[in-house]
């Protein structure tokens, strides 16, 4: 079966059946995209399929064959994409494990909608993250977009979201 990923060509003998995390951890050895519940819920194995955010542990491979499969790997060859310069910027990732699903879900948004609302983030958003970045994540995105707050601002978005992590911050400790 061949498989187009990242925009190269493999050639694999594996059971069509296979889910295609499997195939990409430990067949082609690209291990950032991650396993989690492997029951498409949690969104921590998303990759994007034609330009679609789609859950790869619920894929079997027949249904990926010779279709442009992009992982975490090939969104950009320097961590450029906007996404990232964004995550990075605000420093989104806690433990980082559903991280690299959450990045993959939110290109995809926005090759869709360039300037989404709050609500479009909230329909598209629906990967789960045990750490509870929802909100960086969500600033996160309106940077890479350019509609934050204070137009987007990197120095004003991480402001923003510094301001959250102390508050949250506080209230853990008033509640301990
Ligand atoms: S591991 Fe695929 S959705 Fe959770
Ligand atoms: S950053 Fe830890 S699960 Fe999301």
């Amino acid at each position: 079966m061949q498989l187009n990923v990242n925009a190269r060509s493999y050639e694999v003998d594996i059971e069509p059946e296979t889910p295609l995390l499997w195939v990409l951890r430990e067949v082609i050895g690209l291990t950032g995209t991650k396993y989690g519940c492997g029951i498409a819920q949690c969104g921590a194995c998303t990759v994007h399929l034609d330009g679609e955010p789609v859950r790869s542990c619920s894929l079997p491979l027949a249904a990926v064959a010779g279709r442009r499969i992009v992982t975490i790997e090939g969104l950009s060859s320097d961590s450029s994409h906007p996404v990232q310069k964004a995550w990075a910027a605000l420093d989104v990732p806690q433990c980082g494990y559903c991280q690299s699903g959450q990045i993959m879900a939110a290109a995809a948004l926005l090759s869709k909608k360039p300037r989404p609302t709050d609500g479009d983030i909230d329909e598209a958003m629906t990967n789960i993250c045990r750490c509870g970045t929802y909100q960086r994540v969500r600033a996160a995105i309106h940077m890479a977009a350019g509609t934050g707050k204070g137009g987007g601002s990197v120095i004003h978005m991480a402001e923003m979201a510094g301001a959250e992590t102390s508050a949250v911050a506080g209230n853990r400790s008033t509640e301990v």
